[in-house]
């Protein structure tokens, strides 16, 4: 099940196991590799080892995999595609990757279309194939790196769309209960990349797959500046504006802004947009009359985390072998052979500065795993 560079099984090579919890589980039928490298299987592509690794196919997999853990102590984490996720040198415990497949489609009671979806599904290839078939609602997220699992627990978000508004709801393994339960949107309690998974709140529950709702009545979700130009550069015009047309014109801004992970390692935007007060905007907008923000409710405004990052010094900025993307402030890149700890250095340096110019705190957007 393996590619050629993962470490052996445990069940194989290890002469001095590390103590009586974690004896090689002979009995199972899900392969460990310990001491398996991570690298290929992140977009960050740090060097990173993890103690222990393992592929889960199938709830059953699943759930052999959590009981071993338990028992054997290891904390376990969970990987996806990796496109959120920035590793560190060793990572200690069991990850687990979550390859749980499936793709069912149905109408919907009101007209529109369902599609469940494994969490282990590439959420990418779910939107070219209902893009294929005609079905919108999914093309702004075109393009979105990573697995339909990792895109929940983000509620992954472009061009104005954010997955949330696409779901009906989410089949989670709740490991504490030993139950498999369906959220509904409320429960997961998405906001801008943040869902309940990402909280102690949602400790112990897994993604299994994703009901999307996409809606009966299309309409193209328009208005980002960067995407309405490509639109008119395309000469789209409300007949020729297909679902198919706005997903190639979102792939064409995208592979123009966000650097390919296949050629430079990264995890898109490094850091949220930062949501700040109106007073304290009022404050900066006097200093810093360029500021780019964006209004919200409530008396809130988002700030263009990038624009932060550039005016801070950073864009284009080398450390050792991680660095700042030269045409992107907010992505950090891997020059070739970066560490984990090599980017949180830059993370860190970065959102001090920020913090000392503007008085803003960045906060990170891919998980740390290790
Ligand atoms: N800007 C700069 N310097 C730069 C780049 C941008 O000042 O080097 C300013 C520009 O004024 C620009 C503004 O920042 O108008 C915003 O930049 P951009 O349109 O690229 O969007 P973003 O806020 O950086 C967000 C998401 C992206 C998503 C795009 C499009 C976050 C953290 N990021 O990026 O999501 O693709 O909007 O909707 O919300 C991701 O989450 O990984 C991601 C790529």
């Amino acid at each position: 099940m393996e590619g050629s560079d993962a470490g052996p099984p445990y069940n194989e090579g290890r002469t001095t196991p590390k103590g009586g919890s974690r004896q090689p589980p002979n009995n199972m039928t899900v392969q460990i590799f310990r001491d398996r490298p991570l690298d290929g299987l992140t977009t960050f592509g740090t060097r990173a080892t993890a103690e222990a690794y393992a592929e889960a196919s199938s709830l059953e997999s699943l759930k052999e995999l959590l009981a071993h853990a338990a028992e054997s102590g290891l904390p376990v984490r969970f990987l996806g595609a990796g496109a959120n996720t920035v590793a560190m040198s060793r990572v200690p415990g069991l990850v687990i990757r979550i390859a749980i497949k499936g793709i069912e489609k149905k109408p919907a009671p009101d007209g529109g279309t369902l599609v469940r979806c494994g969490a282990g599904e590439i959420f990418d290839d779910i939107v070219k194939m209902t893009v294929a078939e005609g079905l919108g609602g999914l093309e702004n997220l075109s393009a979105v790196p990573g697995t339909v699992g990792g895109a929940v627990v983000q509620n992954i978000g472009a061009y104005g769309v954010e997955l949330a508004e696409r779901l009906q709801s989410v089949t989670v393994w709740d490991s504490k209960a030993g139950e498999v339960r369906e959220l509904s949107t409320e429960e997961c309690d998405f906001a801008y990349r943040h869902s309940i998974l990402k909280t102690p709140a949602g400790e112990g529950l897994v993604v299994l797959s994703a009901l999307l709702h996409l809606p009966a009545r299309w309409y193209p979700v328009t208005g980002y500046r960067d995407l309405d130009a490509e639109i008119a550069a395309r000469g789209l015009t409300a007949v020729t504006l297909t679902p198919a047309a706005l997903s190639d014109a979102v792939r064409a801004v995208r592979s123009r802004k966000l650097p390919d992970p296949a050629r430079l390692g990264n995890a898109g935007s490094f850091f949220t947009n930062p949501i700040i007060s109106k007073v304290h905007w009022r404050e900066l907008l006097t200093k810093h009359p360029s500021l780019v923000y964006y209004k919200l409710g409530g008396g809130r405004m988002k700030l263009a985390a990038a624009w932060l990052i550039e005016a801070a010094g950073f864009k284009g900025a080398v450390r050792g072998n991680a660095g700042v993307y030269e045409n992107h402030a907010l992505i950090l890149v891997n020059r070739g052979g970066a560490s984990g700890e090599e980017v949180l250095a830059l993370a860190e340096d970065i959102r001090r500065r920020v913090r000392e110019m503007f008085g803003v705190e960045l906060a990170m957007e891919p998980v740390v795993l290790g």
